[in-house]
């Protein structure tokens, strides 16, 4: 793979995210402030990937406050020139290294037509031999004409030893 770095976001990459998120659709944009905060509150659990000292991908993830066993992943961003190098899910492997030994499981959802999506986390749980489940949960009622409905995947559990000898 080309030579990526992978570390928990600074607040001064708040921009770069931002514009990484508005380039890459489908994701949906958030403002530049959201990203600050995620960077700020959530840098334990969030991820970027560097490239010449440029950031080509991000992941924002948080331990679930419902259910603190549970890392749920928001969304994933890899420029279209990194991708299908496994970027992704090693930003998810990163993100769960980062979490103690109680998370065990990885949550995320998937639009149905997102298949690189969908794809990523499937290689996840297989390179962790870890069960893979996916049901619907918001519908696009609830989402919005404009938006397809998100599936939910549900990941684990995980043995978190397995991610050491991944890594
Ligand atoms: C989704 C996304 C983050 C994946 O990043 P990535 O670094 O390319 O992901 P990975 O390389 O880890 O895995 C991608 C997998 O999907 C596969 N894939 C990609 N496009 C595909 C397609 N159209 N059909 C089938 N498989 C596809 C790749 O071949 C790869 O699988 P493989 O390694 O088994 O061959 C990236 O495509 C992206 O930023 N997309 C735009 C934003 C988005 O949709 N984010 C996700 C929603 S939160």
């Amino acid at each position: 793979m080309t030579e990526i770095k992978f570390r928990t976001p600074l607040v001064s990459d708040a921009h770069s995210i931002h514009k990484l998120v508005r380039d890459n659709k489908p994701l949906d944009e958030n403002s530049l402030y959201l990203y600050v905060l995620l960077c700020h509150h959530f840098s334990d659990t969030c991820v970027v990937a560097e490239h010449d000292s440029k950031v080509i991908g991000f992941l924002s993830a948080f331990v679930s406050p419902k259910t603190s066993d549970t890392l749920f992943v928001w969304q994933a961003a890899v420029d279209a020139k990194f991708r299908n190098q496994g970027i992704a899910k090693e930003l998810v492997f990163s993100a769960l290294s980062q979490t103690g030994p109680s998370v065990r499981y990885v949550e995320a959802t998937v639009t149905p037509s997102n298949t690189a999506s969908l794809k990523f986390l499937q290689n996840f749980a297989a390179e962790l031999d870890a069960e893979f489940k996916k049901k619907p949960l918001f519908s696009s009622e609830i989402l919005g004409k404009d938006h397809e409905q998100e599936d939910l995947v549900r990941i684990g559990p995980i043995q978190k030893n397995l991610l050491e000898v991944t890594a």
